[in-house]
């Protein structure tokens, strides 16, 4: 459980709060490229850690993310005219440039023309690894652009996607951090319905329904490995990787994998953006016809929305009739089963009312370390992971092996962790 002001300090990520400020240090996904997808196409209107913004590409390419409200009179600069390197009010015509600079007021006479005076709060903005990245922290802390493992990638080695998550980001990290709900939540009564890579891990998660939780804290969040007992003197361990932020890498025995990122559109609300990846050849036909079924690690959408086709008004499309047969949920596909279950805790979870056991060790510490280091920060010390942009390139590991403590699959397997910085 958690105090109730501790699982405020948690979930708040607004503009001067502890949490907020921690997200701040960090260059966080918020767009898809399609999004602004050409010199002087439409701005889009994006919202991020509680603030309202605009964003648009100008006629030289350059994104700008800017304060969604004119500074003249509040008008909206969503329905702004996008021309000639920069976005111009359609209210009374003043127009700013990426960097929010006022560059002209044509309503003003020149002599009392105050454009050099006059800003638009602006943040910066950056392409890399498939998504439109922005940091809105202090400009003289903004760090490298962090090398995940997937954003290092060929783009054909990809593929990408970003949906709604109506609930506070902590409750989906929180689900990535979960292995052992794997068990009990996703069993299905037709594999058919599954990746092979999906069809191999479900075998070992049906084989032990308690796995045994061990974590490492490292820079740049912690690893934690799961020990599944399947049989023969043998263990299945998962590693996961949970990489500050609200980022998680999920094991697989088999490639594509999938990393997400939860990142607050404000305290109630979230953008996932999911990447599926394999580092080790491009992604066959196959894996992306998968992918774009909406069954595995990310949802269909309903077309020209970032919305999810099975959603809670639809109760998640259950079919009670699957649920007779011996389906867990009768919702289909993984991440609708998972976001079904996290989006019904409701929009912020009333932590202190949980109960929670061994099963839930990796939650517990992520918490414990999310606090501390909104903590520290308020009280004047920055966060270090930011500025190690290789230390985000940490790799997760699904592998059966007798080995019977972490440490020693950790020893083995070294290489394979991408770990440079661990604690
Ligand atoms: S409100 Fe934007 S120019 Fe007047
Ligand atoms: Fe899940």
């Amino acid at each position: 459980m958690l105090k109730p002001e501790d699982n405020d300090l948690l979930c708040r990520v607004g503009p001067g709060t502890p949490m907020g400020e921690l997200f701040r240090r960090f260059w966080l996904p918020a767009l898809m490229p399609f999004e602004l997808a050409e010199p002087d196409c439409p701005p889009v209107r994006l919202r991020l850690l509680g603030e309202d913004l605009v964003a648009f590409r100008d006629s030289m390419g350059r994104i700008g993310v800017v304060e969604e409200r004119c500074p003249h009179r509040r008008a909206s600069l969503y329905f702004g005219r996008n021309e000639d390197c920069g976005l111009r009010c359609v209210y009374h015509g003043w127009k700013f440039d990426v960097n929010g600079d006022c560059v002209d007021m044509p309503n003003e006479r020149p002599e009392t023309d105050f454009k050099h005076k006059v800003r638009l709060r602006a943040y910066s903005a950056a392409e890399w690894g498939g998504y439109i990245w922005v940091y809105m922290g202090p400009a003289e802390r903004k760090p490298p652009l962090p090398e995940f493992e997937w954003a290092m990638l060929p783009p054909a080695h990809r593929w990408q996607r970003k949906w709604h998550y109506n609930a506070n980001y902590m409750q989906g990290l929180e689900g990535e951090l979960d292995t052992c709900h794997t068990t009990f939540l996703h069993r299905v009564d037709d594999p058919g319905t599954l990746s092979p890579a999906l069809v191999a891990a479900t075998i070992n998660w049906a084989k032990d329904g308690m796995p045994r939780l061990d974590v490492r804290d490292t820079d740049y969040g912690y690893y934690y490995g799961s020990q599944r007992d399947i049989g023969d003197g043998r263990f299945n361990w998962r590693l996961t990787q949970w990489i500050l932020p609200s980022n998680s890498i999920i094991p697989q025995p088999k490639w594509p994998i999938s990393s997400r990122a939860y990142i607050p559109i404000d305290d109630e609300n979230t953008f996932v953006f999911g990447t599926s990846f394999n580092p080790e050849a491009p992604l066959t036909e196959a894996d992306r016809a998968y992918l774009e079924t909406g069954m595995g690690a990310a949802p269909e959408l309903i077309p020209g929305t970032f919305e999810p086709v099975v959603n809670s008004k639809n109760d998640y499309m259950r079919d009670l009739e699957a649920m007779r047969r011996g389906h867990s949920t009768g919702i289909p596909g993984i991440n609708n089963q998972d976001r079904a279950l996290v989006e019904a805790m409701g929009p912020i979870v009333d932590r202190e009312n949980e109960h929670l056991g061994t099963s839930d060790v990796a939650i517990i510490q992520a918490r414990r370390k999310l606090l501390r280091l909104a903590r520290e920060l308020a009280e004047g010390k920055e966060p270090a992971l930011p500025h190690m942009a290789s230390a985000f390139g940490a790799k997760p590991l699904d592998v059966t092996t007798a080995d019977a403590d972490l440490d020693a699959v950790v020893a083995r397997c070294r290489d394979r962790l991408g770990l440079v910085a661990a604690a």
